[in-house]
Order: structure tokens, then sequence, then C-alpha cells
């Protein structure tokens, strides 16, 4: 069985769109994944199928009216178990432990919007998600859909080429990654770090974590500050687990 996303849009033409090239391309072609859209419109009311109305409250722009998304949504016919997820900037942000879990599953089904947003009502009783993918606005749900969908079929098994370039990468510890240099060794004047030529490496694995934490504390001081209390709770639970040992040595002293 495929992974499956199924994707409710108003632009259906939009998919795969950039994920029909490359590695989840091929993948595509080779049936590892699959991709259908929904057509939004379709559900529409109307002799202008409109799928949208003027805010409760007042109010700039238009909301997707919950009974056009709803009917959208049944007519997919997706899996009760596949999640559920809305692109929204009023999301929770969108993680890599996020994709990690997606891709893990059956699939998704991811719902696009467009204009103000969609009626929040339809959004809580259908149990959706809200994600969104940063601290931006885009003209609508499309891309961020593109974006989450190709954070998870790359790891989808078989989809990347060497499965360690998946393990060793930004976040995959909650650290960024470390800097990479390739041929020539003096660019334009520029060196190379002279441990990456030692071929020492354990001097490289060091240098290289050193530069994962540089790098990270300087440019996301939020996951540095992350990284620094999940490597202080393991030390603490490692000094605990330790003084444990030595508290049930102590007991098996005959008094
Ligand atoms: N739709 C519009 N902006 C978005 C964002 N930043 N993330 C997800 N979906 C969006």
């Amino acid at each position: 069985m495929s992974w499956q996303a199924t994707v409710v849009t108003l632009f259906p033409e939009m998919f795969p769109g950039p994920l029909g090239q490359s590695l989840a391309g091929r993948a595509l072609e080779n049936g590892v994944w699959s991709c259908r859209t929904e057509d939004l419109r379709e559900h529409g009311l109307g002799r202008h199928r409109a799928v949208d109305d003027t805010p409760f409250g007042g109010g700039a722009g238009m909301v997707i009216r919950p009974d056009v998304a709803d009917a959208a949504l049944a007519a997919t016919q997706a899996d009760a178990n596949i999640p559920c997820v809305y692109l929204t900037p009023r999301g929770r942000p969108l993680t890599q432990a996020d994709v990690r879990r997606y891709a893990a599953g059956p699939g998704v089904m991811l719902l696009c919007g467009r204009f103000e947003g969609v009626d929040e009502r339809f959004l809580q009783a259908r149990g959706v998600e809200q994600v969104s993918i940063g601290d931006y606005v885009l003209s609508g749900g499309e891309t961020a859909a593109l974006v989450l969908l190709d954070a998870c079929v790359r790891l989808l098994p078989g989809v990347m080429g060497s499965e360690q370039s998946g393990v060793e990468e930004s976040f995959s510890d909650g650290l960024l990654e470390y800097p990479h240099y390739t041929r020539p060794a003096v660019w334009d004047g520029h060196e190379v770090p002279e441990v990456l030529l030692s071929g020492n490496h354990a001097a490289i694995a060091q240098w290289r974590q050193a530069k994962a934490e540089e790098t990270t504390r300087e440019r996301r001081p939020d996951l540095w500050s992350a990284w620094l209390a999940r490597k202080n709770e393991n030390r603490t639970a490692a000094v605990g687990g330790a003084a444990q040992a030595d508290l049930r040595g102590l007991r098996r002293i005959p008094t």
C-alpha cells in the first residue's frame, strides 16, 4: 500500500507540481506514494459554485463555508485514520517530529485555504489539525501543502538514496547541521577547514558537533535553549540513576 496524499484545494492543477520531479517524482511514478486532489469548487453552492461567504461579525475578506468544506472532505472518502491537516498561518508550527509522524502513517489529507480562512466550526467538529509552515503569510495553503508533502515523501522508505542522509541532518537531534565543503580544497583563495582533510575521524566528528552547536546557538536561540534543557535533563537522569545504583549498593552492605 502506497503512502496516500489527498489534497482539497481550489487549484488542483498545482499538484503534484514540483513534487512530480526529482526524488519525489520518481517515487510517485514508482507508486511509493500517490497524490489525489479534490476540487473544492465542485462542492460550491449555486450557479457560481460559491465556496465562501462574508465573515459573521464583519471585517475584510471571505471565509470558506463549513458545509462546502465538509462536502469536499466527505467526497475524498479518506481513511478515518489519516490525519486531516489545514494549512494556515494560525496553525502550530510544523516540525520535523510532525513530518516523521505523518510519514510513518498511511498518509495525510491536506486542506488548502484561500481568502481569510475556513469556518472554525468545521475545523473543530472534524478534528482538523491546524499547521503553519512559518511566520509569514502565503497567498494560499497550496504551496505550504507542497512543502509539507515534500518533507514527508523524502522520508518514505526507499525514496532517499542514502538512509544516512536522513539521520544526520538538521533537526534530527535538535541541532542545525554542521557546514559542508567539497573540492577544490582551495577555492577563490578560501581554504577548507584543515581538520576535514586530516583523515582523523574522531577529530572530524568533534569539529562537526562543535560547529552544529555554534550554528544553532547563533542562528536559532529557541532550538539552542531546548537542546541545552534536554542535555541537562539527560545529565540529571544519569546522575540520579548513578545515585540510585549507589543506594542499592549501600543497602546491600550488611549492618
Ligand atoms: N497559508 C498561508 N500562509 C501559510 C503559512 N505560513 N503556513 C501554512 N499555510 C499558510
